[in-house]
This record gives structure tokens, sequence and C-alpha cells, in this order.
């Protein structure tokens, strides 16, 4: 009997001990040892102005959300001139812009806090609970340094969505080791990822949902067009499983001095075209990725670039230290295939590579396990 009253006790002790919250898995990629907040205890911000001061001091933490922290309406209004540049049309996105040349124009009124992002400080990990973990009307911004963030398991949605320039959802210039991971974001103004021309390295992107089903576009037909704006000018990135659903341009745009490892993810139903870049100085490997529906692959690239065909899969051994996947393309409008240039392979050297599946797996895999509320971030 005693035995078993102070073994309900223990069970009872790690019960309470199990009433918390941790990262799931390990950045895979050029985050690939990332810690982020650590073992710091779980830290649950009462409101706005606490998430905001516990994600910018200079303390460790592992910040819990649980609710949705609305900054839409915090900083109050800014009226200003937009141009209607792809017209009036109720689903059209406008561009806060003050000269706007011949192109029509009118007065409008948004939210200013969507235009201010937080920029999130050093050592900090950022989980949501379920699916409750959700910022709105504000974006994460990575910068000045910032170093060694994991953020897992959240949505940020809602950022002046009408109007171009009425916030981004994630950003980063000059910041390294990031870790984005299971992150929806949803209806931003502009881009749902930008990286501003100082570098960022050791950033990955993970098993993330860019749902691009936008209430207000550029197209006036609900895809959106601002997604993955890559312009830095020495970055690294990891782009893996993630789901890119309804998007119409720049998915990515890779360009600046980019060198992105673009595996397993998925686009399905976009509306525009994929990949585009003006720069000669981006570099990208496209290995075991799923192409669905897609009106057009690129737009204009100029950069370096390797696609994968079929029979080419053994060359990556160089780069990536086993062979590529092949990617798979399924009512698509052009292909990556004509892409073979391996004369950057090099610049791979010392950066941690993530693995890969074949693009049929990542078909059906990816899209049901991307974006927030399907991990359980509870220990
Ligand atoms: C990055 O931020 C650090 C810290 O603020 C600063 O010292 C450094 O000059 C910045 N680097 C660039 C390229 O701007
Ligand atoms: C897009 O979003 C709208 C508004 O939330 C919704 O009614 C519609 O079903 C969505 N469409 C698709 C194809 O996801």
């Amino acid at each position: 009997m005693k035995s078993a009253v102070s073994f309900l006790g223990a069970f009872v002790a790690l019960v309470r001990l199990a009433a918390s919250e941790a990262v799931v898995g390990k950045a895979d990629g050029f985050a690939y040892g990332v810690t982020g907040g650590g073992n710091a205890s779980p830290d649950y911000p009462a409101d706005i102005t606490e998430l905001k001061s516990m994600l910018t001091d200079n303390v460790p933490r592992v910040i819990v959300l649980k609710k949705t922290y609305d900054f839409t309406q915090s900083e109050g209004t800014i009226v200003g001139n937009v141009c209607l540049s792809w017209g009036a049309g109720h689903s059209c996105q406008q561009i806060i812009q003050k000269d706007c040349g011949d192109t029509p124009s009118m007065m409008a009124k948004w939210w200013k806090a969507p235009t201010i992002p937080i920029d999130v400080a050093s050592h900090k990990t950022i989980l949501g609970v379920g699916n409750k973990g959700v910022i709105r009307g504000k974006g994460l911004r990575f910068t000045n340094g910032a170093t060694n963030i994991i953020v897992q398991n959240i949505q940020i949605a809602d950022l002046n969505n009408k109007y171009v320039w009425g916030g981004d959802a994630i950003g980063f210039t000059n910041s390294s080791k990031i870790w984005i991971d299971h992150v929806t974001t949803h209806n931003p103004g502009r881009q749902h990822y930008v990286f501003g021309f100082e570098p960022s390295t050791g950033i990955t992107l993970s098993n993330n949902f860019i749902n691009g089903n936008s209430t207000y576009s550029t197209s006036c037909d609900n895809y959106h067009y601002w997604n993955f704006e890559m312009v830095g000018t020495d970055d690294q990135i990891t782009l893996k499983n993630n789901y890119m659903y309804r998007t119409a341009g720049r998915a990515p745009a890779l360009s600046g001095g980019t060198l992105l490892h673009a595996v397993n993810n998925v686009w399905s139903d976009n509306g525009g075209h994929v990949l585009e870049g003006g720069d000669t100085k981006a570099r990208g490997i496209f290995e075991g990725n799923v192409f669905t529906d897609i009106n057009s692959m690129i737009a204009d690239y100029a950069g370096r670039l390797f696609g994968t065909p079929a029979g080419s899969e053994s060359k990556c051994k160089s780069a990536l230290g086993r062979n590529c996947q092949t990617n798979s393309y399924k009512q698509a409008s052009g292909s990556l295939n004509a892409y073979t240039d391996t004369s950057f392979f090099g610049d791979f050297a010392g950066l941690h590579i993530a693995g890969a599946v074949s693009a049929s797996e990542a078909a059906s895999s990816v899209p049901k396990n991307a974006g927030a509320g399907i991990i359980d971030v509870s220990v």
C-alpha cells in the first residue's frame, strides 16, 4: 500500500512537471544548432505590451503564446495617399505611396501598428500552444545582429492586407541562426517573408504554411504576390517542407547574393509565377520539391540555379554530400530542368545541409503537416 501511495505521489509530481512547453524537434539545414531561449522557464505574456517587452529585452526567454495578441488598433491610424495600380475593384490591393504619377490615386486610412515590426532580441524561443498562438497586426523582424532565435507553431496575420507597404509578417536583415518552423502567415500587406540587404546567415524556414489566399491582391483574384523577397547581399537560407498555397509571384524572388537550398517544399495553386530574381549573384539548389497547378514557373531569373533534372542527381554530391532528389511537376507550366549550373556548389562548404525525401513523399506529407496547430509543444 505504502509503495502504491508513493508511486502515486511521484506520478502527480511528474504530471505537474509535465504542464510545460518545449520546442519540438531541431532545426535542419543552415540554422542547425540554434537553441533560442534554451531551457529558460516559460513566460506567458499577459497582453501585447508584455509580449513586446519580452521579445525585445536582453533576457534569454521561452515565450509561450496561448491566445491572440491583437496589435492592430494599438498605435492608431495613418491617413495618406494610395495608388490604385491594379484598379479600384473590391479585391484589388492598393499601394501606400505619396506620388502615383499617372496612376489613379485616393486618400485612405490604415493601421499604424502593422507598419512597424517588433525587432526580436537574441536568444528567444517563441512557441504557440495548439492553434492558439496568434499575433495579429504586427510582424516580427530579426535585425541589428540578432542571433539564436526559434519561432515555432504560431500564426501571424492581418497586416493592413489591403495595402502594399501595409506590413510584412516576418523580416530579416543583419541576423543569424534563426529558425522559423510550423508558422502560418496569412494576409500580410506586403511580404510573408522579407530579407533586407544586410546579410542574414544560418536561416532555416521549415514546415511553414504560406497562405496566399488573400482578401486583397495585385491581380484582384485572391492570389498573393508578395511571398519571399530574398535580396540580401550574402544570405544563407534553407527552405524545407514549406507549403506555398495560392501565391502569384516572388515565391521566391531569389536575388541579391542569396544562397538558397529549397528542398521538399510544395507549391500548390499558383496564379502568377513561382521564381523570379534580377541579380546574377543569387544561387539556388531546388530539389525534391512539388509544383502543382502552376500558372508559370519562372518570370525572369538572372542568377545561378540547379533545378535537378532527372539524371543529374549525383551532381549534388559536391554541394550536399549526397544525391539530390528530382522535383515533381503536375499541371505546371514550365520547369526548372534547364537549370544545371553547378559552378557555385563550393559555396555550400561548411554549412549544415538539410536532408531530403522524394518529391512524391513530400507531396503527401507537407501540405498536411505545414503551419501552426499541427504539432504539440506541451511536454
Ligand atoms: C549588424 O548589427 C550590428 C549590431 O548592431 C552592427 O554592429 C553591425 O554593423 C551591423 N552589420 C551590418 C552589415 O549592418
Ligand atoms: C479563400 O479565403 C476565403 C475567405 O476566407 C474563403 O472563403 C475561401 O474559401 C478561400 N478559398 C480557398 C480556395 O482556400
